[in-house]
C-alpha cells in the first residue's frame, strides 16, 4: 500500500503551521498583506474546487490543495525567490512525511512556479495554484485601515467587498467577479497592481482550455 499524505495531514502538521505563521510575521514586518492561514486555506479551497469541477481525480484535487496550502511557506526564508525556497522546504517536509516522489514532484513544481516573475502553469496543479493565489483579493487581507491611502495594494484589497471565481464549462470561461467600492479604489488602481496577475490567470486558465474573464461591478473588463 502506497503512502498517501492527505490534505488533512498537512493541515494538522504543527511544523507547517509554524512556517506559515512565521512567514506571515515576516511579511507583516515587510508591509505585505495577509499571507497566513486565511490565504493558505482559501487558496487550497479554490484550487481544489477548480480541479474537482474540471473532473480531475480525487488524488489530483488533494495534491492541488496541499500545494496551494503550502505555496507561500518560502517567505519564512525571504520574500525574494520565495517560490523556489518554498518548493525546497516543501520537498524536505513532504519527503520526511513519506510522500511518494511522484506526488512530491507535482507539489514542489506547483509551489516553485507560482510567483509572478517566474510563474508558469507547467501542469494542472500549478495552473490551479496560480489561479487560486492570484484571485485572492479581499478586504480581510489588509492588516490596518491606516495604510489604505498610502499603499496601493492595501487600498485595492480593501476596496474588494466580494470576489468570486465562476467556472462555466459550457462557455469554457473562468470569470473572476469582483465587487469593489470605487470610493476607496479606482478601477485603474486595480489594473495597475493586478494586470500581471490577471495575465497569469489568463495563461493558467488557458492550460485548461478556458478563457479567463474579469468582471468588476457587473462590467466585463477582460
Ligand atoms: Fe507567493
Ligand atoms: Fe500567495
Amino acid at each position: 500500500m502506497s503512502n498517501k499524505i492527505s490534505f488533512t495531514d498537512i493541515k494538522n502538521s504543527k511544523e507547517i503551521r509554524t512556517y506559515i505563521k512565521q512567514a506571515d510575521a515576516s511579511l507583516k514586518a515587510l508591509g505585505f498583506t495577509e499571507h497566513s492561514f486565511a490565504h493558505a486555506t482559501k487558496c487550497a479551497e479554490v484550487a481544489g474546487k477548480l480541479l474537482e469541477n474540471l473532473d480531475y481525480s480525487k488524488h489530483e484535487v488533494e495534491l492541488s490543495k496541499i500545494a496551494a496550502y503550502m505555496h507561500d511557506i518560502g517567505n519564512v526564508i525571504n520574500r525574494v525567490d520565495h517560490a523556489q525556497s518554498g518548493a525546497v522546504m516543501a520537498f524536505r517536509i513532504l519527503d520526511k512525511m513519506g510522500m511518494e516522489p511522484k506526488d512530491t514532484a507535482a507539489i514542489i513544481t506547483a509551489i516553485g512556479n507560482h510567483d509572478e516573475k517566474t510563474a508558469f502553469p507547467v501542469n494542472a496543479i500549478a495552473a490551479a495554484v496560480i489561479i487560486a493565489d492570484k484571485t485572492d483579493v479581499r478586504r480581510s487581507r489588509v492588516r490596518s485601515k491606516d495604510t489604505i491611502y498610502t499603499d496601493i495594494h492595501d487600498r485595492v484589497n480593501y476596496a474588494v467587498e466580494k470576489a468570486e471565481l465562476k467556472l462555466n464549462k459550457e462557455d469554457k470561461t473562468l470569470t473572476l467577479h469582483l465587487t469593489i467600492d470605487t470610493e476607496i479604489s479606482a478601477v485603474m488602481d486595480y489594473f495597475e497592481i493586478f494586470m500581471d496577475r490577471m495575465l497569469l490567470c489568463r495563461k493558467s486558465a488557458g492550460f485548461f482550455g478556458l478563457t479567463f474573464k474579469l468582471n468588476m461591478n457587473g462590467n466585463a473588463l477582460l
